[in-house]
């Protein structure tokens, strides 16, 4: 890992970030916390989550080129977005990041870099029984 490039360019830039995604929402969708919050076609999730990966890593702004501001807790808000929903979320990152080939330490920087967003996305309490 070169601590001078971005996360983007340490990861090997758009082919891995796909490669990312891809791995990623398959774990998502079969999650029993996270899985019945997302639509049946899953494949304009992916190209978003693509798209704004991208920018938050330090590469192409291809989210806020299409989409303007990403104001992306406010997106979330149509969601019940509990603390287990979002280590599940992380989670899920986590072996896709493994999947991939992501070696510490920079699948660890990149946890680091999205849990502050998950966390701050949380705007429902616990529950026991996370209903949608
Ligand atoms: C904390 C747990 C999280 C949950 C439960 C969650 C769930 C969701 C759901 C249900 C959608 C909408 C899918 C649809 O279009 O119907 C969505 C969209 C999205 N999420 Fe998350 N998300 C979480 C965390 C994150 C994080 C940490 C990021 C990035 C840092 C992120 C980025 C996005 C993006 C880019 C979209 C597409 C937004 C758009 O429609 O333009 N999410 N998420």
């Amino acid at each position: 890992m070169n601590p001078n490039l971005s996360i983007y360019d340490n990861l090997g830039g758009a082919k891995t970030l796909r490669r990312l995604v891809e791995a990623f929402y398959p774990r998502v969708v079969v999650d029993p916390l996270i899985g019945p919050l997302f639509p049946a076609d899953i494949n304009p999730v992916m190209e978003k989550q693509y798209m704004f990966l991208s920018q938050f890593f330090g590469g192409p702004s291809l989210y806020s080129d299409a989409y303007g501001h990403p104001m992306m807790r406010a997106r979330h808000m149509g969601f019940q977005v509990t603390p287990e929903r979002a280590e599940a979320w992380l989670a899920c990152m986590q072996a896709a990041l493994e999947e991939i080939g992501v070696d510490e330490p920079l699948r660890s920087v990149v946890i680091k870099r999205l849990s502050g967003p998950a966390h701050h996305f949380v705007n429902t309490a616990s529950s026991d029984n996370n209903d949608l």
